[in-house]
C-alpha cells in the first residue's frame, strides 16, 4: 500500500447540496450538527455522506419507513467454465476430498456455510458458446468440446444437473445463464423448458430421461453474457440483441410466467457505447425483463488509480456511480414508455481483477482445466471488496442481485489445491458481509473528514477530481433476531479512525 492521502482542506464551508430532504435535515438537527462542512464532491450528498472537519467521524441512523429487508440476492457469487473454478474447484472426482458424485466436500462445505444465497452459472465469456445440451445425459457420450472463450478443453463431466445438485447441496439458488451468442432463440427457450417444465414436451421429457423426474424451476435467468464487447463469441449490436431478448423472453414466460429475467447491459463503464447500449436495449426489451446487468472490475494500475491506494481505496464509489447512471437509464426509459414497472439492477460480476489479465492467464493452450486469472489478494484488495459490499448494500433498494465474480479458484476468495481449500484475504469482507448484513439497511448519514483525489492521467471513467470520506459505513438492523450490524471501511492507512454513531431510537437490538 502506498500513503499518500492528502486531507480536504476545502471543508469549512457551508454545506451545499444536501440531498436528504427537509424531514432528514430535521432529523439530523435535532441529533446535534457535530461539525459536518461543504459537501465538495459530488458523489457524497448523493450516498447521504458529508463533509467534515477533524475529529470523529459521526453516522446518525434511523429506520427508513419505506425500506423493506434487504434482498440476500445481492450477496451471490458466480461460477464459470474458465479455468479451475469448476474442474478441481467444486468437481473433482478421484480426489481424496471428493464425495461418491465427484464434488469437492471441502469446498461445499466453505461455500455452505459462508451461506452465498445466489450462484451464477456456467458463464461469462464461456457461455455465449456453449450447447448446454453438451453437459446433459449420460457422462459417458458427453463431447469433450473446445471452449473458444478461454482457449480451454471442456469436458463436459458437470453441466446443468450437476450444478443445480450442487446449488441444492450448498443451500444456494442458481442463477443461469444463457447462450446469446452462438446461441439461438430457440435453443434458450428449450433450455427454460429443459429446466422448469414439469413434463409432457420434448424437452421436459429430455430432463425426466435424464433421471430429474421432477422440475428445477429456475427462476433467475441471465439473458446472455456482456453480449457489447467486442471479445464476446457472437457480439451484437444493442437493437439486435435487445430485440433478440425481448423475442425470447416472451416465449419463455409462455412456459413459465414466475421467471425474473435479467438483460444484458454494457459490459463496464469503459465501453464507448456505455449507457448508450442500455438505453438501446432497453428500448427494445423493457417490457419483457426485469433487471439489467452491470459488471465492473477494478485494480491498482497506472490507468485506473494511479497506482495511489488512496484513489483504490476509493472504488466501490465509482461502483457507487456506476448504479445511479444505470438507473437513471432505466427510469428514462420507464417513463419513455409510461410503463408501471421499475426495473431492477442485477451488479452480477463485481471484483478487484488486475494481475491476472495477461494472455499467460487468460489463454488455456487447449488443456483442461488450465490455471486462468488466479489472482492472489492482498488487503488492500480485501479492503476494497469490503467497501463494494458497503456501496451495494447503500443501494440495496434498487440493486437485487449482485455476484462476487467468481467463488473458486478465478478471482476468487477460494483456492484449492489437492489437499484442502485456502481463503484468500477477500473472503472475509464478503463473509462478513454474509454473516451480518441482514434484515433492513438503515438509512444513514456519515460525516467524515475527507481526502482529495484527482483525475490527471488516469483513464476517462475515473477521471475524478472528488473528495472521498475516510469512513464508509453502511448498517443493517434485524429486528426478528434482534441483531444490529454496522460494516466500516476506513481508508485512513495511517491509523485507527474513531466513529461515533447515533441511533435515532435505541435499537431493540445488539449490535
Ligand atoms: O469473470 C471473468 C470474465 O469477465 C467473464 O467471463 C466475463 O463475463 C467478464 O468479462
Amino acid at each position: 500500500m502506498q500513503r499518500e492521502h492528502a486531507t480536504d482542506d476545502s471543508a469549512g464551508s457551508p454545506e451545499p447540496g444536501d440531498s436528504w430532504g427537509s424531514d432528514r435535515r430535521a432529523f439530523v438537527a435535532s441529533l446535534g450538527r457535530a461539525g459536518a462542512f461543504a459537501v465538495a464532491g459530488s458523489w457524497l450528498p448523493s450516498m447521504g455522506y458529508a463533509q467534515a472537519g477533524r475529529g470523529p467521524a459521526r453516522a446518525f441512523l434511523r429506520r427508513s419507513p419505506g425500506r423493506g429487508d434487504l434482498d440476500r440476492r445481492l450477496l451471490g457469487s458466480f461460477l464459470e467454465h474458465l479455468g479451475r473454478a469448476v474442474y478441481t474447484g467444486v468437481y473433482e472426482p478421484g480426489s481424496r476430498l471428493a464425495d461418491a458424485k465427484g464434488f469437492r466436500t471441502d469446498v461445499a462445505r466453505e461455500v455452505k456455510d459462508l451461506g452465498v444465497p445466489i450462484v451464477r452459472y456456467p458463464g461469462g465469456n464461456f457461455v455465449s458458446g456453449y450447447n448446454w445440451l453438451d453437459g446433459v445425459g449420460p457422462k459417458v457420450q458427453r463431447p469433450v468440446v473446445l471452449d473458444r472463450a478461454w482457449n480451454s478443453l471442456e469436458t463436459n463431466q458437470l453441466g446443468t444437473n450437476e450444478f443445480l445438485e450442487w446449488c441444492g447441496m450448498v443451500g444456494t439458488e442458481p442463477l443461469l445463464g444463457m447462450n446469446f451468442g452462438t446461441g439461438t432463440v430457440e435453443m434458450a427457450v428449450a433450455y427454460v423448458e429443459y429446466c422448469n417444465l414439469a413434463r409432457g414436451s420434448r424437452w421436459s421429457e429430455l430432463r425426466r430421461s435424464h433421471g430429474y423426474d421432477r422440475p428445477h424451476n429456475v427462476r433467475y435467468w441471465c439473458l446472455g453474457n456482456e453480449m457489447d464487447g467486442p471479445w464476446q463469441i457472437g457480439q451484437l449490436q444493442a437493437r439486435e440483441y435487445g430485440r433478440k431478448a425481448r423475442d425470447a423472453a416472451r416465449q419463455m414466460r409462455v412456459i413459465d410466467p414466475d421467471l425474473r429475467l435479467i438483460a444484458c447491459g454494457s459490459s463496464g463503464t469503459f465501453m464507448p457505447t456505455y449507457l448508450i447500449w442500455d438505453r438501446e436495449v432497453l428500448e427494445e426489451c423493457y417490457d419483457q425483463v426485469d433487471g439489467i446487468s452491470l459488471h465492473a472490475y477494478y485494480g491498482s494500475t497506472k490507468e485506473w488509480s494511479g497506482n495511489s491506494t488512496a484513489r483504490f481505496l476509493a472504488m466501490n464509489l465509482d461502483m457507487e456511480r456506476q448504479i445511479h447512471e444505470i438507473a437513471a437509464v432505466c427510469d428514462y426509459v420507464q417513463a419513455l414508455q409510461r410503463s408501471s414497472k421499475r426495473l431492477w439492477l442485477s451488479f452480477d460480476e463485481w471484483n478487484v481483477w488486475y494481475r491476472a489479465r495477461d494472455a499467460q492467464s487468460t489463454d488455456g493452450r487447449r488443456g483442461a482445466a488450465p490455471r486462468l486469472l488466479e489472482e492472489v489478494y492482498n488487503l488492500e484488495d480485501a479492503l476494497l471488496v469490503g467497501g463494494f459490499v458497503n456501496t451495494l448494500l447503500r443501494n440495496s433498494d434498487r440493486v437485487r442481485v449482485a455476484c462476487l465474480a467468481q467463488l473458486v479458484n478465478v478471482i476468487a476468495p477460494l483456492v484449492t489445491n489437492e489437499t484442502g481449500v485456502l481463503r484468500q484475504t477477500t473472503y472475509y469482507p464478503y463473509s462478513w458481509a454474509l454473516r451480518y448484513a441482514r434484515g433492513r439497511v438503515l438509512d444513514l448519514r456519515v460525516e467524515s473528514e475527507t481526502y482529495r483525489i484527482s483525475a490527471d492521467g488516469l483513464q476517462a471513467d475515473f477521471a475524478r477530481d472528488a473528495s472521498v470520506p475516510f469512513i464508509d459505513l453502511v448498517a443493517t438492523i434485524d429486528d426478528a433476531a434482534g441483531q444490529a450490524a454496522v460494516l466500516v471501511l476506513n481508508r485512513d492507512p495511517d491509523g485507527e479512525r474513531e466513529v461515533v454513531l447515533q441511533w435515532d431510537a435505541r435499537p431493540r437490538a445488539n449490535v
